[in-house]
């Protein structure tokens, strides 16, 4: 199916006959693979008498080669069609001994993973399911603030690329105003405080117009910036922003970090709730700690906040 759909990526009619020649199967059979386009993928395809069949739009699909020749050349990049999770295919390929650092990146996930057991929507070919593992070998400190300084080189590639409003929500979103465009979960195999992999997974909304299915308020690069973007440029940019500051912190920590982190939080000084399960706490955003730790004033006094279940809201959000 996706051999078919790769002969007709160019957004050109294309004969049921040089279909059924090139891929080996009956114009029948073609048919059939362009129904199960449709219905699995979600994709349009205009069917035209005399003429054949063309895709309603152009696709550009993932491609190494593109990213290679784009600049990125510092870790294998492994590219699945569709596959659950990147992050959970990142996962496996480390207990199978595959060596980091790699990238793997889906043109589809049907088991994207977001924060707190929350589903990712993926659909095909419109975003981007981008998971980087690292090999920590130095401890909690290179784990210290590790998502903060994703979510920053997230925010700058989304930024150098024109999506001006982009900025960050504590622990990890970025936002543009109150609608998320990209979201970030780390996932932790091994000993933290000996040698263990940081699956670095990062969804960013790119050419994503229309769905139901995502429960918040989002945007994506294409509604903001009212144009399409080329995916394989994304990864190549979001890859050289990536080793800056992942850099910066290896060599300085989360402290190098923080007021650069902070100068671009979207919430500082607004009155907020902390949630964490069935607990509440309101109190005002300070910023965030030298490990990366929410700062909260609650009743006057200043406490620090940190862990994957805590999500945080407005609470002035009218
Ligand atoms: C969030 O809830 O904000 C985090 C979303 C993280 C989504 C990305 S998409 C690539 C990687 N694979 C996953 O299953 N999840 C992350």
């Amino acid at each position: 199916m996706l051999t078919l759909l790769k002969l007709l990526k160019d957004g050109r009619f294309h004969s049921g006959q040089a279909l059924g020649a090139a891929l080996g199967i009956s114009r029948s059979a073609v048919w059939k693979q362009l129904q199960h386009l449709e219905a699995d993928l979600g994709l349009s395809v205009h069917k035209v008498r005399g003429r054949g069949y063309q895709l309603a739009k152009p696709l550009l699909l993932l491609d190494s080669t593109e990213i290679c020749a784009k600049g990125l050349h510092e870790w294998p990049v492994h590219i699945f069609d569709s596959i659950d999770s990147t992050n959970a295919e990142a996962l496996r390929f480390i207990e199978r001994g595959g060596a980091a650092p790699f990238l793997v990146l889906a043109e589809r996930q049907v088991a994207g993973r977001g924060r707190r057991g929350r589903k990712w929507v993926s659909p095909f070919a419109e975003n981007l399911y981008h998971s980087l593992v690292l090999r920590i070998d130095g401890g909690m400190r290179q784990l210290e603030g590790l998502s903060l300084v994703v979510g920053l080189a997230v925010m700058h590639v989304l930024r150098d690329m024109g999506v001006a409003g982009a900025g960050l929500k504590w622990p990890n979103d970025v936002l543009v105003g109150k609608k998320k465009i990209a979201g970030i979960l780390l996932e932790l195999v091994g000993d933290p405080a000996d040698v263990c992999h940081v699956v670095l997974g990062v969804g960013i909304n790119v050419n994503m117009q229309s769905t139901d299915e995502v429960d918040q308020q989002w945007t994506s690069m294409c509604l903001e910036a009212g144009r399409n973007f080329d995916r394989n440029e994304l990864v190549a940019r979001l890859g050289a922003r990536l080793q800056q500051y992942l850099e910066l912190h290896h060599a300085s920590g989360f402290a190098a970090i923080q007021p650069e982190w902070e100068q671009y939080h979207l919430w500082q000084g607004r009155a907020v709730s902390l949630i964490a399960g069935v607990n509440k706490i309101d109190g005002i955003v300070l910023g965030v700690d030298h490990q990366g730790a929410l700062r909260l004033k609650v009743d006057g006094v200043e406490k620090n906040f940190s862990g994957g279940e805590l999500s945080l809201r407005l609470r002035d959000d009218s």
